[in-house]
């Protein structure tokens, strides 16, 4: 029966060692995929290895690599498409800092770039051949709902986030008769470490309490909560499982009802 069985399919999950990506591979596995996740901190990535499913006798295993480092990354990527094959590829990292974009420096911008657009477009383009071999390929980019309405002081991010939504369209016109889908995730505020930095910074910005930068926050949010990294998480669960195969090219937004627009 089709439906979100991932059995015999493996994802490379960037950004999984904590966070939105971890929920990420976690989701997966409990359905049968065996995962590959990149992050930095090795002991992190280790701890998530430990924790991951195998209960379909899956092969779990890690790379650390630092997604800026654009050479390297694309040493890795070659080296590791020559021994596995994917079929599903969650392309997330860090958050670029935040702050106002007319204090953004050009080196904030070129960082947040290289970091996002750039490694996503080397990695995705090291999985595409695989992904055309099976005829099976899900490309799931971790945005945010910036894509639909830019957030306050989040000025790069903005930015490196619309650039990476046409970036990810074009591509899923483009991978569309392959069997390839391409589609964005855009959480809302999703309690993570990244959420608790961004409220900690704000609260020192407006000499506020940080619980009451958070409940503002939320009185923004129609359910007025923040969201688990869980729930994201379901949501690139169906996009990744066969049951989401005429879906493509679209920007989803799991926030809450935040997003005021269409
Ligand atoms: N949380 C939210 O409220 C929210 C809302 C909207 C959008 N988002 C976006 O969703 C994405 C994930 O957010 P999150 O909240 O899960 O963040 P998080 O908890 O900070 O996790 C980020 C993950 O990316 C990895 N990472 C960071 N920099 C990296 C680098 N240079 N190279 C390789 N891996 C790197 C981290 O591991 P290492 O540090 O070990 O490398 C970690 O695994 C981000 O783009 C974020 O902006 C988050």
């Amino acid at each position: 029966m089709i439906g979100l069985d991932l059995s015999n399919k493996r994802a490379l999950v960037c950004g999984g060692s904590k966070g939105i990506g971890k929920a990420i591979a976690m989701a997966l596995a409990e359905n049968g995929c065996s995962i590959t996740l990149i992050a930095r901190n090795e002991t992190l990535l280790n701890g998530v290895l430990i924790q991951l499913p195998k209960n379909q006798n899956q092969q779990h295993d890690s790379m650390v690599l630092d997604m800026t480092d654009l050479s390297s990354l694309e040493i890795a990527m070659k080296n590791l498409v020559l021994l596995k094959d994917f079929h599903i590829l969650i392309n997330n990292t860090g958050g670029p800092p935040g702050g106002r974009l007319e204090e953004a420096s050009i080196d904030a911008i070129e960082l947040a770039l290289k970091q996002h657009l750039m490694a996503a477009h080397i990695i995705t383009k090291s999985l595409i051949p695989g992904m055309k071999r099976y005829q099976y390929g899900r490309i799931i980019n971790i945005l945010s709902t910036s894509v639909k309405q830019p957030l306050d002081h989040l000025g790069v991010s903005n930015t490196v986030r619309a650039a990476m939504a046409n970036w990810s369209k074009t591509l899923a016109n483009e991978l569309a008769v392959s069997g390839i889908t391409v589609n964005n995730i855009l959480p809302g505020a999703t309690n993570t470490d990244r959420l608790q930095d961004l409220i900690l910074k704000e609260s020192t910005h407006q000499l506020s309490e940080p619980e009451k930068i958070a409940d503002k926050m939320k009185s923004h949010i129609p359910m007025n909560r923040f969201a688990n990294p869980e729930e994201i998480a379901w949501a690139a669960l169906f996009l990744a499982s066969p049951i989401a195969s005429y879906i493509t090219g679209i920007n989803l937004p799991v926030d809450g009802g935040r997003t005021r627009s269409l």
